[in-house]
C-alpha cells in the first residue's frame, strides 16, 4: 500500500482518487489551487509518491517541488513540452524522480504500437499520406493534444518524407502531418489517425469510453516508481516484446 499524494484535484485527480483507493493506497494529502502551498510541507515529504494532473501553467513547478521533497512524481499534465525536457533531463541525472505519459491509457499505448507498425510498413510500399484528427472536450487547455503530437513524432520517426506536424487550419507544407483538434461536449479523448492514397484509406481509431483509463495507468506507474530513480516512461511499464 503507498501512500500517494495528488496535485490537482480536477477531473483527472478525482479519477486517480477512486483507482487508487480501490487499489488498497491512501491519500494523505491532495494539493489543489486553494492549498497549493501544502506542496512544500512535511506533509508532503512523508507521502511516497505524487500523481500530477494539473495544467501546464503549473506542471514544471509541482515536478521540480517533487524533486526538492525527494517524492517520486508521476505526472500526466500536457502542453508544457518545452519544459518537460529540462525535468526529464534533472531525472536522468538523478536529480529526482519523474515517470511522465502524455497518455497514461494502457489501450492508446497499444494503438501508438499499432500505427508504429502501420507507419513503417506503408513507408515502403505507397505513397500513403498520414493525417491526425483528435477530439476532446472543450474545457481541454492545449491544442493539439499530448497525444496526436506523440502520434505524429512516432509516424515521423517511421516516415523518412515527413518530419514534424502542422495545426490545421494553419498552413501546411507537404513534409508535415497535419493535426485537426475538435472540441465538443464532454469527449474524454478519441484519436484518428488516417494513412491515405490514390486507391484507399487505412484508418486507426482509439476511443477512450472514460477517464479511468488514464487513471488506472498514473496509478500503475505509481507503484512502479515509488522505489526507483530515474525518468521512466509507458515503454518501462508495458512490456511489448
Ligand atoms: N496523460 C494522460 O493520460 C492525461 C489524461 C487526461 C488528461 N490529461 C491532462 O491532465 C491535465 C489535467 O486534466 P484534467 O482534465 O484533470 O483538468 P482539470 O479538470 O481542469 O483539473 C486540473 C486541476 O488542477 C488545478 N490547477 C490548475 N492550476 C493550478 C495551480 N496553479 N495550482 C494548483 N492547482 C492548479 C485546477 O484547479 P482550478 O479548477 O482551480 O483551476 C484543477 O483542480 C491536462 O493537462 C490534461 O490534458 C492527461
Amino acid at each position: 500500500m503507498l501512500r500517494i499524494c495528488i496535485i490537482g484535484y480536477g477531473k483527472m485527480g478525482h479519477e486517480v482518487e477512486r483507482v487508487a483507493r480501490e487499489r488498497g493506497h491512501s491519500i494523505p494529502l491532495i494539493v489543489d489551487r486553494n492549498n497549493h502551498n501544502e506542496i512544500n510541507s512535511d506533509k508532503f515529504k512523508n507521502v511516497d509518491v505524487a500523481i500530477e494532473f494539473t495544467s501546464p501553467q503549473i506542471a514544471k513547478q509541482n515536478v521540480q517541488a517533487c524533486f526538492d521533497a525527494g517524492v517520486p512524481v508521476v505526472c500526466g499534465t500536457t502542453g508544457w513540452n518545452d519544459q518537460l525536457s529540462d525535468m526529464i533531463e534533472k531525472a536522468r541525472q538523478g536529480r529526482g524522480t519523474l515517470f511522465y505519459a502524455s497518455n497514461f491509457s494502457i489501450g492508446v499505448n497499444i494503438f501508438f504500437k499499432l500505427n508504429q507498425l502501420a507507419a513503417s510498413i506503408l513507408s515502403r510500399v505507397e505513397d500513403y499520406k498520414p493525417s491526425i484528427i483528435e477530439i476532446h472536450h472543450t474545457q481541454k487547455l492545449d491544442a493539439p493534444s499530448g497525444t496526436a503530437i506523440s502520434l505524429a513524432n512516432i509516424i515521423n520517426a517511421h516516415m523518412p518524407s515527413y518530419s514534424g506536424w502542422s495545426l490545421l487550419p494553419n498552413n501546411i507544407t507537404d513534409d508535415k502531418i497535419p493535426i485537426q483538434a475538435v472540441r465538443e461536449g464532454a469527449v474524454p479523448g478519441t484519436h484518428m489517425v488516417t494513412f491515405e492514397s490514390d486507391q484507399d484509406i487505412i484508418r486507426l481509431t482509439h476511443e477512450a469510453k472514460s477517464r479511468k483509463g488514464f487513471a488506472l495507468g498514473a496509478v500503475l506507474a505509481a507503484e512502479f516508481i515509488y522505489n526507483r530513480k530515474g525518468f521512466y516512461n509507458m515503454d518501462n511499464l508495458i512490456n511489448f516484446d
